[in-house]
């Protein structure tokens, strides 16, 4: 039996994730967008493209109709708009709620196994419309955000140290915001801890990117916000899953007490398998950490707060 993945929004993101699911053959792939046309004509462009990839994937794309959705394994939700220069992820909050409102209960409604993966911005925030909407047990919403921003921290390590990226375990924790809690002391190089391999001046510039690294990007482009680290974020999550890897991933999950935090998506380390978050792994911070941690989580409550008022 095929696999499914259906991914909502075919904009920079979506199209991306939709091109690496496929060329992973992880799973057949649906592309649904509010546009007329595009998604059917990113979808057909990818098709074309699969007798020179290899790979068998069937994909369609289609206007606002989730029936096309129906049955899927996983949804991974990219709908909404991106940030412009000068805006944060939480100038986002009003326009993106609504939409993540109706995608997410669309999605329910004709996919109700599917795990969501949520990308969204701001992303914590959309993971609680999309858990609210939908009404999915919490182990089923899942948010992507750690793994970009490890990554971009595993990039900044490799380029550092000149070696490879493969070499390289890192762990953000916290909120996808300018309060993310990158977590030197539990980051390795072929299992050294970075803090052995790299000045502390040097580790906090590093870091300082990494919580910077979306607007670095969002600089350069000027036009929308980052798209190839983070579709590659989201399908590494989607196959831990597809394929019951049960990696662990920083992702934004509902805590329910965890780290001493209660109702809330927050970016911890999680046990990603068939069943979505299996288990959410405690690693014990020292006092600077667990502060960084509860001031990021902090951060995302007042969203959800802003949010309520909003409606
Ligand atoms: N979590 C992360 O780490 C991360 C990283 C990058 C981008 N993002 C976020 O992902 C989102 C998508 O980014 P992008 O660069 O792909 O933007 P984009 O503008 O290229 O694509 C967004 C797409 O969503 C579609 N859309 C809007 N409303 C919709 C609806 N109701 N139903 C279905 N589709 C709808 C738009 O038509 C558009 O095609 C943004 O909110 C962005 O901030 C998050």
């Amino acid at each position: 039996m095929r696999k499914k993945v259906t991914v909502v929004g075919a904009g920079n993101v979506g199209a991306t994730a939709a091109m690496r699911v496929a060329e992973k053959e992880l799973a057949d792939v649906v592309l649904l967008d509010v546009l007329e046309g595009v998604p059917a004509g990113k979808a057909l462009d990818l098709a074309e493209a699969a007798p020179i990839e290899g790979h068998d994937c069937r994909i369609v794309g289609c206007t606002n109709q989730y029936q096309e959705a129906e049955g899927s394994d996983i949804v991974i939700i990219t709908a909404g708009i991106p940030r412009k220069p000068g805006m944060s992820r939480d100038d986002l909050l009003s326009t993106n709620m609504r939409i993540m409102k109706t995608v997410a209960s669309e999605v329910a409604a004709v996919a109700p196994k599917s795990i969501l993966i949520i990308v969204s911005n701001p992303l914590d925030a959309m993971c609680h419309v999309a858990y609210e909407a939908s009404g999915f047990p919490k182990e089923r919403v899942i948010g992507m955000a750690g793994v970009l921003d490890s990554a971009r921290f595993r990039a900044f390590i490799a380029m550092e140290l000149n070696v490879s990226v493969e070499n390289i375990h890192a762990f953000v924790l916290g909120g996808h915001g300018d309060t993310m809690v990158p977590i030197s002391r539990y980051s390795t190089v072929a299992g050294i801890p970075i803090t052995e391999l790299i000045s502390p001046d040097r580790l906090a510039a590093m870091e300082k990117r990494t919580r910077e690294g979306g607007a670095e990007i969002v600089g350069l482009l000027k036009t929308g916000s980052a798209y190839y680290a983070p579709a590659s974020g989201a399908v590494e999550m989607a196959e831990s899953i597809l394929k019951d890897k049960k990696k662990i991933l920083p992702c934004a999950a509902y805590l329910s007490g965890e780290y001493g935090i209660k109702d809330l998506f927050v970016g911890v380390p999680v046990k990603l398998g068939a069943k979505g978050v299996e288990d959410i792994i405690q690693i014990k911070l020292n006092e600077d950490e667990r502060k960084a941690l509860n001031h990021s989580a902090e951060a995302v409550r007042k969203l959800v707060a802003d949010m309520k008022r909003l409606g």
